[in-house]
């Protein structure tokens, strides 16, 4: 039997996930959103996409969430963006309440499934959706990490004119301005970049990686980034179904890795059939481990503010 994956929010990310998963047939896909047709049609319209591709598709667009039921894997991209007057914490809590009510509902209709969210703030988003769902913290797991690893990739490739395929990137940390570049643990064919960029660049790279989802926001002047993400959560989902043992930076619960503890935030994990079957712990420096660490106060502070 295929797998059943649910992708929760049918927008920009959530469609965009939809038909990355359809593209590499990696399981049969559930489309739900609270805007009636909006994930109906947009699942017809991948359906539709199959022949040109070459692809079998299984995927319905549905606003009920008892259509996810029994679902294997959950993608929670639901949520909003901030509109003017709003604040970030009045952010915060409208997100906090959409994903604590898709929690609840994950809960009920698919209590085996393994969840990765993609809902920004993220590693509080993820939080959240940890303590309402009660799952276990190795199938609740954040998107972030792969993205800003894969902008910083990105960078790196066109810095040194290599292809991209050979550049290994990690970023490490939270999902904002405090998320940590790793330039030790970054490579072009297992050679560390501090070999390979002078470190006046190398810090351009690191710079621009952290202001990676505000560059295309000003770009595109409505709506943030997608194809990445989308191809980013991907990445993740089909090392789970696939049960790959990819080691990919995803926002996890801390227990004590890096100093750091009750909070998510993101750390090399390798990802299987399990969800995260291990938390990779780097020889980090003491400057890398501090910073990783102030990252992870900035979200602690942000929990708070949710009442954790
Ligand atoms: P979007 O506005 O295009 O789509 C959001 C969708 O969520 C809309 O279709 C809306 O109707 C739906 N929605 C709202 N409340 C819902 C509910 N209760 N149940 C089901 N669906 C609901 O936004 P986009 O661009 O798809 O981004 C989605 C989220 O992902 C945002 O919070 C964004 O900040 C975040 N994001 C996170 C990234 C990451 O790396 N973690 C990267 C890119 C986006
Ligand atoms: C990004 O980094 C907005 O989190 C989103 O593109």
């Amino acid at each position: 039997m295929n797998p059943k994956i649910a992708v929760i929010g049918a927008g920009n990310v959530g469609a965009t996930c939809a038909l990355y998963l359809a593209q590499q047939e990696l399981g049969d896909i559930v489309l739900t959103d609270i805007v009636e047709g909006v994930p109906q049609g947009k699942a017809l319209d991948i359906l539709q996409a199959a022949g040109p591709l070459g692809i079998n598709v299984s995927i319905k667009g549905t606003n009920d969430y008892a259509d996810i039921k029994g679902s294997d894997l959950v993608l929670v991209t639901a949520g909003l963006p901030r509109k003017p007057g709003m604040d970030r914490l009045d952010l915060l809590k409208m997100n906090a309440d959409i994903c604590g009510g898709i929690a609840k509902e994950i809960k009920t209709h698919a209590p085996d499934a393994i969840v990765i969210v993609v809902s920004n703030p993220i590693d509080v988003m993820v939080y959240h959706t940890f303590k309402i769902t009660g799952f276990p913290s190795h199938r609740i797991i954040g998107q972030a990490g792969v993205l800003d690893s894969s902008r910083c990739a990105a960078f790196v490739a066109m810095e040194l004119g290599c292809s991209v395929k050979d550049v290994n990137a990690m970023v490490l940390g939270g999902h904002g301005d405090t998320m940590v570049p790793l330039p030790r643990f970054t490579t072009v064919s297992g050679v560390p970049i501090t070999d390979l960029i002078p470190a006046e660049r190398i810090q351009a790279i690191s710079d621009r990686t952290r202001q990676g989802g505000a560059e295309i926001v000003n770009l595109l002047k409505t709506g943030s980034a997608y194809y990445a993400p989308a191809a980013s959560t991907v990445k993740m989902a089909a090392s789970i179904l696939k049960d790959s043992h990819h080691v990919l930076p995803c926002s996890a619960y801390l227990t004590g890795q890096y100093g750091l503890e009750d909070v998510y935030v993101g750390v090399p994990c390798s990802l299987g059939r399990k969800g995260i079957e291990k938390i990779i712990s780097l020889d980090l420096s003491e400057e890398e481990l501090k910073a990783l660490q102030s990252s992870a106060a900035v979200y602690k502070s942000s929990l708070k503010d949710l009442g954790y």
